[in-house]
């Protein structure tokens, strides 16, 4: 009996030694290092479109794919319900409207695939097809009634367009189902 009840202390004391020194949830961090890892990416294609940063067809591919392969069903997977709610800044309200939250997470895997498939095929010089603006499925103004064909045919919307877009997706969902924690 006093050796189970030692072994069973034991073991207790190993578990939370454990959970010490992993510090937080595991998954919580590696979801805000995948969505850090999201920003980074975003913030170079942006630059490059800006003029901030040099155009280099490799840096926009390697960037198009680390959003396309943390979106979509990789981005689903990171939030389990146990895993949201304080400390975390991901809302408990996404196992409430979970249907909602993983739409948004698969409209941006699409628009992400469709990027990368042309970030694949990127010139070694950025083209004015790939800017904000052209192509026959924008028509010109961003502020015109053509900014949907893009949205329901991705395929035409030129690079940077695509680039906007999964943007709004990114601030769709936080303002929704992320929160401020102390
Ligand atoms: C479907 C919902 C959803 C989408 C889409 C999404 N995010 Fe997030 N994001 C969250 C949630 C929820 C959190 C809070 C996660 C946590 O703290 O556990 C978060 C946190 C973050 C953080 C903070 C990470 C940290 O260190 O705490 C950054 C930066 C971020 N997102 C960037 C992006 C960018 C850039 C995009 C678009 C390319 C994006 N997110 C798309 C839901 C989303």
């Amino acid at each position: 009996m006093k050796w189970t009840a030692a072994a069973a202390m034991l073991s207790l004391v190993c578990a939370s030694a454990v959970v010490a020194a992993a510090g937080p949830d595991p998954i919580i961090a590696t979801r805000q290092s995948s969505m850090k890892k999201m920003a980074a990416a975003a913030k170079t294609i942006a630059g490059m479109f800006d003029g901030k940063l040099a155009y280099d067809a490799a840096a926009f591919k390697a960037a198009a794919g680390t959003i396309r392969a943390r979106t979509g069903p990789a981005l689903i997977a990171e939030f389990p319900s146990a895993t949201l709610g304080a400390p975390s800044g991901a809302r408990l309200e996404i196992d409430q409207a979970r249907s909602e939250f993983e739409a948004l997470a698969r409209h941006i895997g699409t628009l992400a695939t469709t990027l990368a498939a042309k970030a694949e095929r990127a010139p070694a010089s950025i083209t004015d097809d790939m800017r904000m603006g052209s192509g026959p499925a924008m028509g010109g103004s961003l502020l015109g009634k053509r900014p949907a064909a893009a949205q329901a045919d991705p395929a035409k919307a030129p690079a940077e367009h695509l680039l906007h877009l999964i943007l709004q997706d990114c601030s769709s969902c936080h303002s929704k189902f992320r929160q401020k924690v102390l």
